[in-house]
């Protein structure tokens, strides 16, 4: 596959290109699916639960769907003073959340699942404000993997299911792009995988047996998705996922294990392989601001004997926390768009307060999680004109509180009434509504 570079131009083409689907393909804003999924999966991001510490107002809770504001009527005075104007009442940007974007040749997606799908309110929402989709678990391994066929054909097998077929036959139909979400991953993947016969009570096995199954997987994802009519709305795949430890070291997963540490070359030697040109692979991580150094020196050994790289992008998952520091972000942002590479962010949601120190969604920490929203956003938009960041799409890990899966943190643009927030109005640029004081 010749060599990848990246073009901001090819970016805003392809905004552009999933736009006039869009326009053109009728959105009837249904989709196949009916179960009713859990939003969100079991994370390893630390060890220790966090505990929830309120702070000090906590009556003005949540935006201005609750009791914000001081709803008393008096006939007898009539106060000229103008009734505050709740947050959750203000009118919503024309042009949705993408369009801020679009403007900037940015990419803007949300991610999905089959209890979503099923509510035209949800599926209209995310037509309004996205471009782009990432399906939360129905492309992960533990979803494509068939072992009943794995053990028929002894090889894995890889079939995607009636579910994700229906999300990207959707994505399809109404022009978004999708990124596909992952390949290679320590959890939410099955232990036959890596035994001998696809048998968990037998020995795993070896490393040559391991990278022959490794290159069927990958190939088959592409391939699959090639011939069921997909490949040209998947425009990023995340090959490998959250390989790398804080203190720098590989995780300890079966893959790593079995293969070796070059499991992760032979991933996107692969991929590169069989992915079409117009799908970018990314390496994806999680606090990747405490481990820039280290996905830096990873994606510099992802190239080829002649110093082609094997990978495009590297994914932000961005978890963040209203007391993360924006600085440290941005260096980060910068340091990964030093390589020439192309970056996203790929999982965006802003909890309230620490990993240690949840705080509730007292109208000050919601206020605090617009401020931080909305310069984050400027800081990234502001850096990629300078040509500091390469920084090609943001996707954020849900449309509202109620289903991301770190509901208890508040940490998405709409409330659980599905009422913009503060932080809303700070993604969209709108400064006077992002929780500042006049
Ligand atoms: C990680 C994964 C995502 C998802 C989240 C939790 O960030 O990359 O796929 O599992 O955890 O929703």
């Amino acid at each position: 596959m010749k060599k990848r570079v990246f073009k901001l131009v090819s970016v805003f083409l392809l905004v552009v290109s999933l736009a006039a689907v869009a326009a053109c393909s009728k959105s009837d804003g249904k989709a196949g699916n009916v179960s009713n999924e859990v939003t969100g999966a079991a994370k390893s991001q630390t060890d220790a639960e966090p505990t929830v510490t309120p702070a000090a107002d906590t009556s003005s809770e949540e935006t201005g769907s609750g009791d914000e504001g001081n709803s008393s009527e008096s006939t007898e005075e009539v106060k000229q003073e103008p009734k505050e104007v709740k947050v959750g009442d203000l009118p919503l940007v024309e042009g949705g959340i993408k369009g801020v974007f679009e403007k900037y040749g940015m990419i803007t997606g949300t991610c999905i699942h089959p209890g979503l799908m099923s509510q035209t309110k949800y599926t209209e929402h995310i037509l309004e404000n996205y471009n782009s989709v990432t399906m939360e678990n129905d492309m992960k391994p533990d979803y494509i993997l068939n072992k009943n066929k794995s053990i028929e054909a002894g090889d894995l097998v890889v079939e995607f299911s009636q579910n994700t077929l229906n999300m990207l036959e959707w994505a399809k139909n109404n022009g978004l792009g999708v990124r596909g979400h992952t390949i290679i991953w320590h959890s939410q993947t099955p232990q036959w995988i890596f035994h001998q016969d696809f048998d968990t009570s037998k020995p795993k096995v070896d490393r040559e047996t391991m990278l022959k199954r490794m290159e069927s997987y990958i190939k088959q994802v592409f391939e699959k998705l090639d011939e069921l009519g997909y490949m040209d709305i998947i425009y990023a795949y995340d090959v490998v996922n959250e390989a790398i430890m804080e203190n720098g070291t590989l995780r300890d997963s079966d893959w790593r294990r079995i293969i070796g540490d070059d499991y992760i070359w032979y991933a996107f030697y692969y991929a590169d392989k069989y992915a079409p040109e117009s799908c970018k692979l990314f390496y994806n991580d999680y606090n990747e601001q405490f481990k820039t150094q280290h996905v830096v020196k990873l994606a510099q050994s992802l190239v080829t004997e002649d110093g082609r790289y094997l990978i495009d992008g590297i994914g932000c998952q961005g978890h963040l926390y209203t007391k993360d520091s924006i600085d440290d972000y941005m260096n980060t942002l910068e340091a990964f768009s030093a390589l020439g590479l192309d970056v996203q962010i790929t999982e965006l949601d802003v909890s309230l307060g620490t990993w240690t120190n949840i705080l509730l969604p007292t109208k000050d920490n919601l206020k605090e999680q617009g401020r931080w929203y909305y310069e984050l956003i400027n800081r990234i938009l502001e850096s990629n004109e300078a040509g500091k960041t390469r920084v090609s799409g943001i996707t954020f890990w849900g449309i509202s509180d109620s289903n991301s899966w770190r509901s208890d943190r508040s940490p998405l643009l709409f409330d659980r009434m599905f009422k913009p927030k503060y932080a809303y109005f700070g993604v969209v640029q709108q400064r006077e509504n992002a929780g500042f004081e006049e």
